[in-house]
């Protein structure tokens, strides 16, 4: 019998997380300060950030040591166990091998927990008390709450208006770690009254979470700002994820010629695929794949440019694929895949030809979902779903082609609160959008007059 489950033991735990920033062909440009255009240094992001996680954000040294602590929490769910799909590749009729890291197994059921249990932990370190944040699918969120739990921090979420009403159980979850949740746009900072003066129904986004939360955060000397995605620490963090799946697909006799993860902001992917974008510069030939919903298709449509990374302009201006910070993405499934912009380290690789990336709507994502679950057993969140579809298209693609890949991909999170987004499914009521032209030249007309990258 050939083996499904490649296992490492806690003490096979990597120590050390892995900087790709250390080894790309170009630097990602500066972030800049929007009022005065210059580089911000780590004294702006002091009101924001503790000093170790700003320290990670402009790091250039190709690996952190993870603390001993840290080593401690991630052990109740790492290592993470790595599966070759072997009924998937059965019911997809496919010649090449998939394998899928899974991050589900969780306390929140994703990954975003690894860089949670991080930044609580530094934060907590460095004097803090409360960490202020934003959520979209709710999987964040409750990743931070469960982490401030374990650390001793309060913690205070904003969920994003449409899954604050999709997702009841989410909001349990965050209230069972003891945080406290509001539905974003909130009545609780100026910026969320703007925005609902202006738009009493909207639906919410990450870009107006994320304002809510920085004006939280910025407003009180105890309390820091937590992100789940995009910035380069946060994505560090992620990069355990990666460090393992080499050792696994070591055990399993295989390396990957195709590495695919989602991308919202993009920590999940970069988290799998950067430890083996270091081999692909090494010389390694692999193809890295990042998928994204055809509503919000930020990296195979968006412009590179620099932006704000929330729609009240109150974060600093960030080199990336963007749809412009006051785009509001169409209500699909996958919350967590409906930001405008990117992880600017993603996108340069993007813009270096070390990543590419293909956007899916979200129909075909959900019956690429129905069908791993029928297969695999695993229910997938609907975000993790666009990584399944990708595989399952590859590996078609490679059939076509008459080649045997080996493909990896990261089912980041499972789909148990998201049971209703597949009732929509199964009752025919998805709608699947392609994000309109003239909406998105719309949404770009707001970063006319920002800075240009070089
Ligand atoms: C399960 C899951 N996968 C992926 C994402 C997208 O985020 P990122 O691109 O940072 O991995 C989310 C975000 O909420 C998520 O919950």
């Amino acid at each position: 019998m050939e083996q499904t489950k490649f296992l490492l033991a806690e003490s096979e735990l990597p120590r050390r997380w892995y900087n790709v920033r250390a080894d790309m062909p170009n630097p990602m440009q500066p972030i800049l300060h929007p009022g005065t255009g210059q580089p911000v240094g780590p004294d702006d992001l002091a009101p924001l950030f503790p000093m170790e996680l700003i320290l990670q954000e402009v790091s250039e040294e190709p690996e952190i040591a993870i603390p001993d602590e840290l080593l401690e929490i991630y052990s109740l769910w790492r290592p993470t166990p790595l599966y070759r799909a072997h009924r998937l590749e059965q019911a997809a009729g496919t010649r090449s091998q998939i394998f899928y890291k899974y991050e589900g197994v969780s306390p929140a059921g994703s990954h975003k927990p690894n860089t949670a249990v991080a930044q609580a932990f530094y934060n907590k370190r460095e004097g803090r008390s409360r960490l202020a944040t934003e959520t979209g699918a709710g999987q964040w969120g409750s990743a931070l709450a469960f982490a401030c739990k374990l650390i001793g921090l309060e913690c205070k979420v904003y969920m994003v208006r449409i899954s604050y009403d999709q997702k009841p159980f989410r909001r349990s979850m965050i209230k069972t770690w003891g945080a406290e949740i509001v539905a974003s746009p909130s009545s609780d900072t100026q910026c969320g009254r703007a925005i609902l003066e202006e738009h009493p129904d909207t639906p919410g986004s990450l870009g107006i979470a994320i304002s809510e939360a920085v004006e939280d955060a910025a407003g009180r000397e105890d309390t820091s700002y937590s992100l789940g995605s995009v910035l380069n620490h946060v994505l560090l963090h992620q990069t355990i994820i990666g460090q393992e799946a080499l050792q696994q697909m070591e055990m399993a006799g295989a390396f990957p010629d195709v590495v695919i993860g989602c991308v919202g902001g993009g920590s999940n992917f970069a988290g799998l695929a950067f430890p083996f974008i270091r081999e692909k510069i090494a010389g390694r030939d692999i193809d890295v794949l990042a998928c994204e919903p055809a509503a919000c298709p930020t990296l195979t449509r968006g412009l590179y440019a620099y932006d704000f990374g929330d729609t009240s302009k109150l974060t600093p201006l960030v080199a990336m694929h963007t749809l412009g910070h006051d785009f509001v993405p169409a209500p699909i499934h996958a919350g967590g895949l409906r930001y405008h912009g990117v992880a600017p380290l993603i996108s340069q690789l993007v813009k270096d030809d070390l990543v590419r990336a293909e956007a899916y709507l979200q129909s075909d994502c959900f019956a690429a979902a129905v069908q791993f679950a029928a297969s695999e057993g695993i229910i997938p969140a609907p975000e993790s779903s666009h990584a399944i579809h990708g595989a399952v298209k590859n590996a078609r693609e490679a059939d076509e082609a008459g080649e045997e890949r080996t493909i990896l991909f990261n089912l980041s999170g499972h789909g148990h609160f998201d049971m209703a987004a597949y009732d929509n499914y199964f009752a025919g009521k998805l709608e699947d959008v392609a994000l309109d032209e003239a909406e998105m030249q719309r949404a770009l007309e707001a970063i006319e007059g920002l800075p240009t990258p070089a």
